[in-house]
């Protein structure tokens, strides 16, 4: 206990040391600063007294509140001349648990404090006006209520008591959406605001003449609705003589506008973080002035131009993110000539293939990377030679860069450090080394190249994307004993024979198994419930026969099952009643040769599910009035069957679901074929977009039911090659 108390005295001495307060005269409890040669004033005792009364405190942090002198209290800290209370420290994340505290009016006692850190200490509780209890605070310097659950953001304010105010942090507080409120602009001597994180909308307001130029650290950062242009931002940055800004954090948001030449007169910017929003126009070349930037984050924005080859003079620069532009032109080693210290390099452009990356064969960089990512731009056709510089290099993306070599060993030889590896879309070829030592963690994504030879087994992988090569022969045996740790196996759109080896069983941890689009045979009577992860399973379009395994009743995680375009046989009913997941999303048994009819508790059973496809079997009796419980359904393809009977009039009441975006998780592209209007279509990840319902080539008879015209929300119906009587709803037109 008392180790922790220390603990917590160093954290806040260093937290001390750490803020310009130094120069303050402060006093620490049992710290051997010195001592309050005056003592704690009665009335402010009176006041933290109240405080504490009102605190809700379960760690009993302040219980340590001994003794008459509160300058001795944990926390406090007192001028030694006056012996008043000018610093106030209860910054709650140093503390174990979240304090709260219900009411801060004590704070008006503390007449001369100067630092206050309330930092995730809850104020949800006390009161809207804590604005004007801190207005009773003329001396305050520094306000930190980080984190407080403060809900209520004053937008106007009669007048600003504290004007010397050089640091306010109101990060991390979801306020009730609001404005940035002018006033937060107008102290003079203002070094830093945090407002990280407050749901703020609308625009920076404008910026009275000199009032940031003493700014130092301004983070507008994940208010994901702040908007406008930063034009007027940076003209008011622009009129002060001599700016101090080191740090601009404006990522995340809804901001417009081109970066003005102007932003080199910021002299001594070291982080401008820009990521996410929607600045335009090309990068000005006045950047070469900001000889101390260390982080540059232009990504994902609307930038675009070509990129100044005067980047490369920033020597300071550690990270260099430029991916999900629109640039355009040649980058070449003069964009790196000084950039000795870069370790995070990211590019791509959304111009296809108008952006080049060409430097010459015998490049030697001056940095050492430990992330790169480079996309959907051009590289040199051969595998880039400078990476065999790179020793450092843990994360490797190059995508869709015209790569069409081997993989060089150069990168093989950094396994044991990668933890990942994205070469997909390219056209690498020759064989993979067949055992290779990879660092645990490890996720390999190599889809769309033309890979040949046999599937390696790379032990520690956790993710392997292989899918779209030219792999051949057998899955390895062993693979179950040997890559035991995957998580994601993709193997889709190979050449792979043989069966699925039953070691798979082993890998309890897998949650997504993708073989489809192979030559994969045999039947699939594993012990499916060893995987009780699995979420995503796609096994269509290979030779696997048999019928659909019982043991995968027990995958109550289960959000995807294709099995279309094989030859599974058996009675529908039997192997489907296992599957109790209310979680199931998409069922694809297409082209099989199921029999049976379908049971009627379907309905029930799979009421969430999205996609039912049933195609192309051998399927017979009445289409279930139940399935009409599946409101949501998005595609309901029951065509090329033998159902009789009518079609239930209950299906005008299917809505669909306009929230399904067909996205399981992020790392894998769900994909599916479906049949519109009589042609056959393949779908990548916009599956949401398909609504289409075929009931097509049955032997169902009777009238069509008028209620099918309120399926407004479909882009496909097919009812042809049926025994369907009676007139064709006239509505039927209105379909998308
Ligand atoms: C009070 O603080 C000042 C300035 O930090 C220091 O010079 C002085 O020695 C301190 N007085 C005592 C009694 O500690
Ligand atoms: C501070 O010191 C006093 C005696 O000098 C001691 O009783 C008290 O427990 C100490 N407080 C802390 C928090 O260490
Ligand atoms: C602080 O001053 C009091 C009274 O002058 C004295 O008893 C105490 O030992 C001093 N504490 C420290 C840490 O110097
Ligand atoms: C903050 O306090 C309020 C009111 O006491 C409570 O409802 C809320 O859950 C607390 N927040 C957290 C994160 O504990
Ligand atoms: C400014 O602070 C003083 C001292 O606490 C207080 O008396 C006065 O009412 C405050 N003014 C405003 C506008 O809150
Ligand atoms: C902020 O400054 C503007 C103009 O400089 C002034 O009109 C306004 O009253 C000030 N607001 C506060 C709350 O002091
Ligand atoms: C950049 O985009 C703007 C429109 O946002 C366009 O007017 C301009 O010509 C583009 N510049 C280049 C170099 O493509
Ligand atoms: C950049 O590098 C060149 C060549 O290495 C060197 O002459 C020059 O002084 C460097 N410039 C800066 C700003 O570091
Ligand atoms: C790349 O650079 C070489 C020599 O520096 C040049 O011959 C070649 O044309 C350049 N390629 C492109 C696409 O700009
Ligand atoms: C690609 O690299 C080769 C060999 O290093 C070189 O001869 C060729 O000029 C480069 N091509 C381009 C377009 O830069
Ligand atoms: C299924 O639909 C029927 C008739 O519309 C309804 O009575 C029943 O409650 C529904 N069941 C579920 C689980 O939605
Ligand atoms: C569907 O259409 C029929 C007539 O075509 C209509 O009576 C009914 O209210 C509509 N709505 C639903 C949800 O079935």
């Amino acid at each position: 206990m008392a180790s922790m108390k220390t603990t917590f005295l160093l954290a806040l001495i260093f937290l001390l040391l750490q803020t310009e307060f130094i120069s303050l005269e402060v006093i620490w409890s049992n710290s051997s600063a010195g001592n309050s040669t005056v003592g704690c004033i009665d009335m402010e005792r009176e006041a933290l007294l109240k405080f504490k009364e009102g605190l809700d405190d379960p760690s009993r942090t302040l219980s340590s509140r001994v003794g008459e002198d509160c300058c001795n209290w944990l926390g406090v800290g007192c001028s030694n001349r006056t012996g008043n209370i000018i610093k106030l420290d209860l910054n709650g994340q140093l503390l174990c648990d979240q304090m709260s505290a219900s009411n801060i009016n004590w704070l008006s006692g503390l007449t001369s404090l100067k630092y206050l850190n309330l930092n995730g200490v809850n104020l949800s509780e006390a009161t809207t006006d804590w604005l004007q209890t801190v207005n009773l605070l003329p001396s305050l310097l520094e306000l930190h209520l980080s984190n407080c659950e403060l809900h209520y953001l004053p937008q106007s304010f009669p007048s600003v008591n504290f004007t010397s105010l050089s640091v306010l942090d109101l990060s991390l507080n979801v306020f009730n959406p609001s404005s940035i409120p002018q006033w937060v602009f107008n102290f003079t001597s203002l070094t830093k605001l945090g407002l990280r994180q407050c749901n703020l909308k609308g625009s920076i307001p404008k910026i009275a003449k000199g009032n940031i130029c003493n700014l130092r650290n301004l983070d507008l950062s994940e208010n994901y609705n702040l908007s406008g242009e930063i034009t007027e931002f940076f003209q008011a940055l622009s009129e002060c003589s001599n700016s101090s800004l080191e740090e601009l954090y404006l990522g995340i948001n809804q901001l417009i506008g081109n970066i003005p030449h102007s932003l080199g007169n910021l002299k001594r910017l070291r982080v401008l973080q820009l990521y996410g929003n929607t600045f335009s126009g090309s990068i000005p070349s006045s950047i070469q002035n900001l000889s101390c930037l260390e982080i540059l984050s232009l990504e994902d924005n609307k930038m675009n131009g070509t990129i100044p080859e005067s980047i490369g003079q920033l020597s300071e620069l550690r990270e260099l993110r430029l991916s999900g532009n629109y640039w355009q032109g040649i980058m070449t080693e003069t964009h790196f000539l000084n950039l000795t210290k870069l370790s995070y390099f990211s590019l791509s452009s959304s111009s296809s293939n108008l952006l080049v990356f060409n430097v010459t064969h015998d490049w030697i960089p001056p940095f050492s990377l430990k992330y790169v990512k480079i996309l959907d731009c051009q590289l040199n056709s051969t595998f880039p030679a400078w990476l065999r510089t790179q020793k450092e290099l843990t994360k490797i993306h190059l995508v869709n860069t015209a790569i069409s070599d081997t993989i060089s060993n150069c990168l093989w030889n950094l396994s044991s450090q990668l933890v990942k590896l994205d070469l997909s879309h390219n056209k690498l070829m020759g064989n993979l080394p067949k055992s290779l030592n990879f660092s645990f963690l490890l996720r390999v994504f190599l889809d769309f190249n033309h890979l040949e030879g046999s599937l390696p087994l790379w032990p520690h992988v956790t993710e392997l994307s292989l899918r779209n090569n030219s792999l051949s022969g057998t899955i390895p045996i062993r693979i179950g004993q040997e890559m035991l740790f995957l998580k994601a196996l993709d193997l889709s759109g190979n050449f792979l024979i043989g069966s699925i080896p039953s070691s798979i069983n082993e890998i309890t941890y897998l949650r997504s198994l993708l073989l489809s689009n192979n030559y994969l045979s045999g039947n699939i009577d594993y012990h499916w419930e060893r995987m009780p992860g699995l979420v995503y399973i796609d096994l269509s379009k290979n030779n696997l026969s048999g019928g659909i395994p019982s043991s995968m009743c027990s995958l109550h995680q289960l959000m995807w099952l294709q099995l279309s375009n094989n030859n599974f046989s058996g009675n529908l009913s039997l192997c489907l009643k296992f599957i109790s997941s209310k979680s199931l999303m998409t069922l694809d048994l297409g082209e099989n040769i199921l029999s049976g009819p379908i049971p009627e508790w379907i309905g029930e059973r799979l009421s969430s599910i999205k996609i039912l496809s049933l195609r192309g079997n051998m399927l017979f009796g009445k289409i279930p009035k139940q399935l009409c419980n599946i409101t949501c359904i998005h595609v309901l393809d029951l065509a090329q069957n033998n159902f009789s009977g009518s079609i239930p009039s209950c299906f005008g009441s299917l809505v669909g679901d306009k929230y399904f975006d067909g996205i399981i998780f992020e790392e894998i592209t769900a994909h599916m074929d479906f049949v519109v209007k009589g042609r056959q279509y393949e779908f990548y990840n916009q599956i949401s977009i398909v609504n289409l319902m075929d009931f097509s080539k049955n032997s169902l008879s009777g009238e069509i039911p008028t209620e099918l015209t309120n399926l407004t929300f479909l882009n496909s119906l097919n009812l042809s090659w049926n025994h369907l009587t009676g007139i064709i709803p006239e509505n039927i037109g209105a379909l998308r």
